[in-house]
This record gives C-alpha cells, sequence and structure tokens, in this order.
C-alpha cells in the first residue's frame, strides 16, 4: 500500500500563472519565476507514492493551471501520486476532469 500523505485540499499559488498563449520561451521564463519555485518546493518529495520528479510535478501543475484544459487524460495510475497533483491543478482552475487508467496498477 502506498503511504497515506494526502494533504488537505487548499491553493497552492494564487492565480500567478502567465496568460495563454504559451510559448517554449513564456514557459522557461516563468520556471525563472518566485512562483514556479514556489512550487517545485511545495512538491519536493510529495507526493511521496508519485513516480516524478518535484520539478517534473511542479511543470505539470503550472501547466495545467495555464492551459485549462476541460480535460487530462494520463496512462498509467499506478498510486495516484501524479494523479494527484493534476487533479488539484484541475480544482484550482475551477474546472477540467481528470481521467486516469491503468490496467496493471492498483
Ligand atoms: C512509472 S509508473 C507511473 C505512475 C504514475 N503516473 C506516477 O507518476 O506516479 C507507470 C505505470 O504505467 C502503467 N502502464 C504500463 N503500460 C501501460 C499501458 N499500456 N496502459 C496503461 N497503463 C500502463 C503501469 O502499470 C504503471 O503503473
Amino acid at each position: 500500500m502506498p503511504p497515506n500523505d494526502i494533504r488537505p485540499l487548499a491553493p497552492i499559488v494564487r492565480d500567478r500563472f502567465p496568460a495563454t498563449p504559451l510559448t517554449a520561451i513564456s514557459f522557461a521564463d516563468f520556471t525563472r519565476t518566485r512562483t514556479y519555485s514556489d512550487l517545485v518546493a511545495y512538491f519536493k518529495g510529495w507526493p511521496r507514492h508519485s513516480f516524478m520528479t518535484d520539478d517534473s510535478r511542479a511543470v505539470l501543475y503550472a501547466l495545467i493551471r495555464i492551459l485549462r484544459p476541460r480535460m487530462v487524460v494520463e496512462i498509467g495510475t499506478l498510486f495516484a501520486g501524479t494523479a494527484q497533483v493534476m487533479a488539484r491543478a484541475l480544482w484550482e482552475n475551477g474546472e477540467g476532469m481528470l481521467h486516469t487508467t491503468d490496467p496493471f496498477g492498483t
């Protein structure tokens, strides 16, 4: 069983995300902001049962906040650690749905 380290549902960073259109340059600029540093700190080592790196979780969360997708699809849930990151971003957007699937995981 994965560790039960779910944090309370609360905003991580208040709407400090660049407006779309998103470009490689605008996102690179974003990674040099205080907001991005705060996100990496927030996702440092958490969720423990996510298999991504701290920076990868911060990037994934930020992309969802910036792009505001109506739907996110994850292939490979495992313990839903990374799914929790994406679901929190959608929750903070106030819209969007996460679908996650894994025929082999728990
Ligand atoms: C490295 S884990 C990643 C888990 C999770 N996304 C994370 O970041 O913590 C990869 C997961 O993908 C699942 N997987 C592998 N091949 C798959 C497939 N063809 N379709 C769906 N899930 C698959 C595995 O069962 C495994 O749970």
